[in-house]
C-alpha cells in the first residue's frame, strides 16, 4: 500500500518541431487507499500520466513519490504497479486459472500458495466456475473480470486500471462498478481508475480529477465539481444534462444582462466581486437541475416559451427559449405542457455560476 504524490509532471513526445505536451505542470497528491478517477476528454493525458505513474513511459521532468520515495528511476518491476487495460489481453491458450496464476508463477511463489490465491481472487469476482475455461469461452464481463483479477493477485501497491469498462453495456457496466467499488472496500488499495465517463468517475471514486489539453482542472469530491467547479472546462464536463452557458453583460443593479430586456439576478457577494473587478462581460453558467417551474419564494424568474417537452418517464427535461437564449430545465415529469406554452422559469440567485470571458475560471 502507498500514497502517491505526483510533482511538476511532464511529458513531452518528440521534443522539437512536433513536439506533443501531453502532460503538463500536473500536481496530484493521493492518500494510502484512496480510491481516484482521472477523468477527461480522450487525447486529454490519462494514459501518458499512468504510463509514467507505471513506468512504462519516460518523465521528461517532475517527480512521482510513493510514501515520500521518489521513484523515476525504478523499474516498473520495483515500482509494484498493477495496471488492466480497456482490451484484457488474456492469453488465449492458458485456461483462467493459468492466467491468473501466471504473475504468481513469474514471482515463483509455491503451487499451494499459487491455489490458494487464485481461489480467494475468483471467488472476490465470482468467476470460481469458469476457472477451467479458456478466454474465447467466456463472455466480455467475464473476461473483464479476469483482467482484473489478474492484476489484483500480484497484490500490488498501487492499483491503476485504464478505461476498462468502456466498451461494456450499461447493465454490465453498473453491475462491474458496483463490485469494483466493493473490491476497493475488501483490499482498500491506492487505485486510480481512468475514465472519459463523468458517470464512472462519479460513482466510483473518493475524489476525481479532472483533465483537459494537458492540465490538471480541478482534483476534488463530487460536491466540489459540481457546486464549486473551477473554471467553465469543469462546470461544463460535469453533470447531466449539461449546464446553461450564456454570454452576459453587467449592469451595476446586480444583475446580468443577456439579449433583449433578460436579466438575471446575482448575489450581493458576485456583484460585488464584478464591481471590484471592473468586469463589464461574464459568462454565465446554470445547471438544468437548478431551473424549475415552481415559484421559488423571494426569488426571481426568467419568462420564456416551450420549445421541446422531452418526457422521460421518471423527468423531464425541457427546452425553454427566452429571447435568443435557450434553456435546459430539468424538472418532475411534465405532462400538460406543449411547445409554445408561456413558462416562468425560477432559480436561486446562489445557483448563477459566473465566470471570468477570458481565463474562464469562476468568479
Ligand atoms: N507515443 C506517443 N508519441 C507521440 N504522441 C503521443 C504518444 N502517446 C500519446 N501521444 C499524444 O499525447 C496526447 C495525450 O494522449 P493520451 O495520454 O493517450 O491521452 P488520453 O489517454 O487522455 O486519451 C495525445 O495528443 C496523443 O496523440
Ligand atoms: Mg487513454
Amino acid at each position: 500500500m502507498s500514497s502517491l504524490t505526483i510533482k511538476n509532471l511532464n511529458k513531452i513526445y518528440n521534443p522539437g518541431k512536433n513536439e506533443v505536451h501531453a502532460v503538463k505542470d500536473f500536481n496530484l497528491e493521493i492518500e494510502d487507499g484512496e480510491f481516484v478517477a482521472l477523468l477527461g476528454p480522450s487525447g486529454c493525458g490519462k494514459t501518458s500520466t499512468l504510463r509514467m505513474i507505471v513506468g512504462l513511459e519516460s518523465i521528461t521532468s517532475g517527480s512521482i513519490l510513493f510514501d515520500d520515495v521518489e521513484i523515476n528511476d525504478f523499474s516498473p518491476e520495483q515500482r509494484n504497479v498493477a495496471m488492466a487495460f480497456e482490451s484484457y489481453a488474456l492469453y488465449p491458450n492458458f485456461t483462467i486459472f493459468e492466467n491468473l496464476a501466471f504473475p504468481l508463477e513469474v514471482k515463483k511463489n509455491s503451487s499451494s500458495e499459487i491455489s490458494k490465491k487464485v481461489g480467494e481472487i475468483a471467488e472476490m469476482l465470482q468467476i470460481t466456475n469458469i476457472l477451467e475455461l479458456k478466454p474465447n469461452q467466456l463472455s466480455g464481463g467475464q473476461q473483464q473480470r479476469v483482467s482484473l483479477g489478474r492484476a489484483l493477485i500480484r497484490d500490488p501497491a498501487v492499483f491503476i486500471l485504464d478505461e476498462v469498462m468502456s466498451h461494456l453495456d450499461a447493465h454490465l457496466k453498473f453491475q462491474m462498478l458496483f463490485e469494483l467499488k466493493k473490491i476497493h472496500q475488501t483490499l482498500k488499495k491506492t487505485m486510480i481508475y481512468v475514465t472519459h465517463d463523468q458517470m464512472e468517475a462519479l460513482a466510483l471514486s473518493d475524489r476525481v480529477a479532472v483533465m483537459a489539453n494537458a492540465v490538471l482542472q480541478q482534483f476534488g469530491d463530487r460536491n466540489d465539481l459540481y457546486h464549486r467547479p473551477k473554471n467553465l472546462f469543469v462546470a461544463d464536463f460535469i453533470g447531466e444534462p449539461a449546464t446553461n452557458f450564456m454570454k452576459a453583460q453587467y449592469s451595476q443593479n446586480s444583475t446580468m444582462k443577456i439579449s433583449g430586456d433578460l436579466q438575471f439576478s446575482l448575489t450581493n457577494e458576485i456583484s460585488s466581486e464584478l464591481e471590484r473587478k471592473q468586469m463589464s462581460e461574464a459568462v454565465l453558467g446554470i445547471r438544468p437541475q437548478n431551473l424549475s417551474l415552481d415559484p421559488i419564494e423571494g426569488e426571481d424568474y426568467i419568462q420564456g416559451e416551450l420549445v421541446i417537452n422531452e418526457f422521460l418517464g421518471e423527468r423531464s427535461i425541457l427546452e425553454i427559449k427566452s429571447g435568443e437564449t435557450s434553456y435546459k430545465v430539468l424538472t418532475d415529469p411534465q405532462k400538460n405542457i406543449k411547445k409554445g406554452d408561456s413558462l416562468k422559469i425560477y432559480y436561486k440567485k446562489e445557483n448563477v455560476m459566473i465566470f471570468h470571458p477570458e481565463t474562464e475560471d469562476l468568479i
